[in-house]
């Protein structure tokens, strides 16, 4: 069994510190309060140092099991959490989904409930259906940290991006936010509109009109179709692949070259933005298609330092998935494990 039942822990507030976590499962940021995703991110903080260097590591969660069990493809995400679990002293495992029975046919609950029986404290997943990762909370009694389920949510790369314009600009109130590209299929469109609506943002989407889901005006975006007149507005422009692989059916755009000659984003076009706009992608990137090699790799481009945020946003992520309480304001790492704050329930 597990070293530490989730559904306990989660049921139960820290036995510290306030403010205390909502949950240790962490499945959207649809559900979490504008203050929790501050918490979150103040955590992200303190881990920065720790985050981005090889030789410290914290023994935060020495003993502790972290399984990664992504069911669809993944470069950073999966690199990222499992740097993050060993930074904070966890042993890790990599589940192969495709080498795995997941393939013969077993369900995902019963695949995640043979691994839970080798005591397994924090289960990462990634599955191509939304809402996969809120069912396993159901059915088995490790945290579950949804890594990207479908086309619902991806919240750490939410988290990441959020805090990636934080360290840039200084604040994410009143600032004006561009997603630009296939949102429709986009969880990290879907998480990076939760996250900036709450804390303040002016969130627009661009994209052609089949991409583009009208219902997203009911969340307070903004949505246009002309690539031309919104980018110099934005302080920020997060661009987007096109999920090919999720497009069934007929093409929902005339062509790639179409595409990118209406809403790619190349030097040319770079050039009527605000001169401090930072140019964001959460990967992988196409190259040429929704973006130029000159933008991508360009003064104004932060892609390398979102990968860098993403270790510091996973630490905290998975400080909270492992039941500790947050650490107060101006705790380092090291000194929240030796006061014990708010340790595993
Ligand atoms: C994204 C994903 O998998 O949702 N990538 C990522 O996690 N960095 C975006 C994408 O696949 O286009």
């Amino acid at each position: 069994m597990p070293r530490t039942p989730a559904t306990a822990a989660a049921s139960k507030p820290a036995a510290s510190s306030s403010p205390a976590w909502s949950s240790r499962h962490l499945l959207g940021l649809q559900e979490l309060s504008a203050d929790e995703i501050r918490l979150i991110l103040r955590q992200a903080e303190a881990y920065r140092e720790l985050a981005t260097s090889n030789a410290k590591k914290s023994a935060l969660l020495k003993g502790r099991l972290v399984v990664t069990m992504f069911v669809e493809p993944s470069t950073r995400t999966k690199v990222s959490f499992n740097l993050a679990a060993r930074r904070l002293g966890a042993d890790t495992l990599d589940f192969a989904a495709g080498s795995s029975s997941l393939s013969k046919g077993e369900t995902l609950v019963d695949t995640a409930l043979n691994i839970e029986a080798m005591a397994i404290d924090i289960l990462v997943v990634r599955h191509p259906a939304s809402g996969s990762p809120e069912s396993l909370t159901r059915q088995v009694k490790s945290a579950v940290v949804n890594a990207g389920d479908g086309a619902h949510e991806h919240p750490t790369q939410g988290l990441l991006d959020v805090d990636t314009i934080l360290a840039h600009k200084g604040k994410v109130e009143g600032l004006r936010v561009g997603i630009v590209g296939d949102i429709l299929h986009s969880r990290v469109a879907r998480s990076n509109i939760w996250a900036l609506t709450k804390l303040g943002a002016e969130v627009w989407v661009c994209g052609p009109s089949t991409l583009i889901p009208a219902e997203l005006q009911e969340f307070g975006v903004k949505i246009s179709h002309d690539f031309d007149d919104l980018l110099p507005k934005l302080d920020v422009v997060n661009i987007l692949r096109i999920q090919l692989e999720r497009i069934k059916g007929p093409p929902m755009f005339p062509s790639i070259r179409e595409y990118a000659r209406l809403f790619g984003l190349n030097g040319a076009r770079l050039k009527t933005a605000k001169k401090d706009i930072l140019v964001m992608h959460p990967g992988p990137l196409n190259r040429g298609v929704e973006i130029t090699p000159d933008v991508a790799d360009g003064p104004r481009s932060v892609i390398l330092d979102q990968v860098a945020h993403g270790l510091a946003v996973r630490m905290a992520v998975l400080h909270r998935a492992a039941g500790f309480a947050p650490f107060a304001t101006g705790d380092s790492p090291a000194e929240a494990r030796s006061a014990k704050a708010g340790g595993p329930q």
